[in-house]
C-alpha cells in the first residue's frame, strides 16, 4: 500500500500514537484522513476530517461510517490502560469495552468499505498481548483478546483481499505510560514504523526497539506456524 491518494481512518486520533499516525499519513501524501475522537477536534490541514467517535458507542460508530465514502486503511488505535489486580470485574469490563469490543465494532462498521477497496486494517495491540504485565492484567487480557481477534480477521478476510495487521507495540512515550520510568520510543517513530510495515506487507508489526527484539523469534516460532496452519482451514 502506498499512502499517496489513499484514505485513512485513525481512532483515538487526538493525542499520543494516534495523533502521530495522522501526522505521518499526511506527510506520506494521504488524500483524506478521518480522525476519530471523543471530543471535537480542529486540525490545520484541510485533508483531515474530524469524526466524533467513541468506540464504545454503537450510534457514533454507525454515524461515522455513514460519513465516510471510501476507505483504504482503518487503524484501530483508541485504547485504555488502567492499573488493576483482577479483584474488580469492572476494570476488566472497561478494558474489554474499548480495546476489544471497540476494535470489533469499528471494524465491522467499516468492513464493507474496506472490502470494496481491498484495503487494510491495523489494530494497535501491544506487546502485552504476548506476555501480560501483572500491574495491568485487565489491559493485558484485553490486548491478548484483540490480538486473537486480529489473527482471526486476518484469516477470515484474506479471501476478500483485506489485509489485517497487528502492531505489537512496546513502550512508547505518551500519556499512557507517563508513570513508567523506562526507555520508551517516541510516538512519531512508532507511527513511522507502523506505516512502513503496512507498506512492506508485514502482518505482525514490531514498531519500536523493545518489540523489535522479539520480531524474529515471533515470526519463526511455533505459535506463528500454528496460526498459519489454522488459517489455511479458512481458505
Ligand atoms: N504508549 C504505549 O506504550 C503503548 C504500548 C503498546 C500499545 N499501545 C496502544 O496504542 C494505542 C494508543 O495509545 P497511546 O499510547 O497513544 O495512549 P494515549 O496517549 O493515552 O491515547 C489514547 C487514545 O485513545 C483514545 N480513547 C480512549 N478511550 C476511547 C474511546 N472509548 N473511544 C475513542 N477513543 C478513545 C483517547 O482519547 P481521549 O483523549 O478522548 O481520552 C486517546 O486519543 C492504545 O491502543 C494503546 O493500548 C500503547
Amino acid at each position: 500500500m502506498t499512502f499517496a491518494d489513499n484514505t485513512v481512518l485513525v481512532t483515538g486520533a487526538n493525542r499520543g500514537i494516534g495523533q502521530a499516525l495522522v501526522t505521518e499519513a499526511l506527510r506520506r501524501g494521504a488524500k483524506r484522513i478521518y480522525a476519530g475522537t471523543r471530543q471535537p477536534l480542529a486540525h490545520p490541514d484541510g485533508r483531515v476530517t474530524p469524526l466524533t467517535l467513541d468506540v464504545t458507542n454503537p450510534g457514533q460508530i454507525q454515524a461515522a461510517a455513514g460519513q465516510v465514502e471510501s476507505l483504504d486503511l482503518l487503524i484501530n488505535n483508541a485504547g485504555v490502560f488502567l492499573y488493576d489486580d483482577l479483584s474488580d470485574r469492572a476494570a476488566l469490563d472497561r478494558h474489554l469495552a474499548v480495546n476489544l469490543f471497540g476494535t470489533y465494532g469499528v471494524t465491522q462498521a467499516f468492513l464493507p468499505l474496506l472490502t470494496r477497496t481491498r484495503g487494510a486494517i491495523v489494530n494497535n495491540v501491544s506487546l502485552m498481548a504476548l506476555a501480560p504485565l501483572p500491574l495491568t492484567p485487565a489491559y493485558s487480557i484485553s490486548k491478548a483478546a484483540a490480538f486473537s481477534l486480529t489473527q482471526s480477521l486476518r484469516a477470515l478476510l484474506a479471501s476478500r483481499g483485506v489485509r489485517v495487521h497487528a502492531a505489537l507495540t512496546g513502550p512508547t512515550d505518551t500519556d499512557m505510560l507517563r508513570d513508567f520510568d523506562i526507555p520508551k520510543a517516541s510516538p512519531e517513530s512508532v507511527a513511522r514504523a507502523i506505516l512502513d510495515a503496512v507498506d512492506n506487507g508485514e502482518e505482525d508489526i514490531f514498531p519500536d526497539p523493545m518489540s523489535r527484539s522479539l520480531a524474529d523469534s515471533w515470526r519463526g516460532g511455533a505459535a506463528k506456524a500454528l496460526e498459519r496452519q489454522n488459517a489455511a482451514l479458512a481458505a
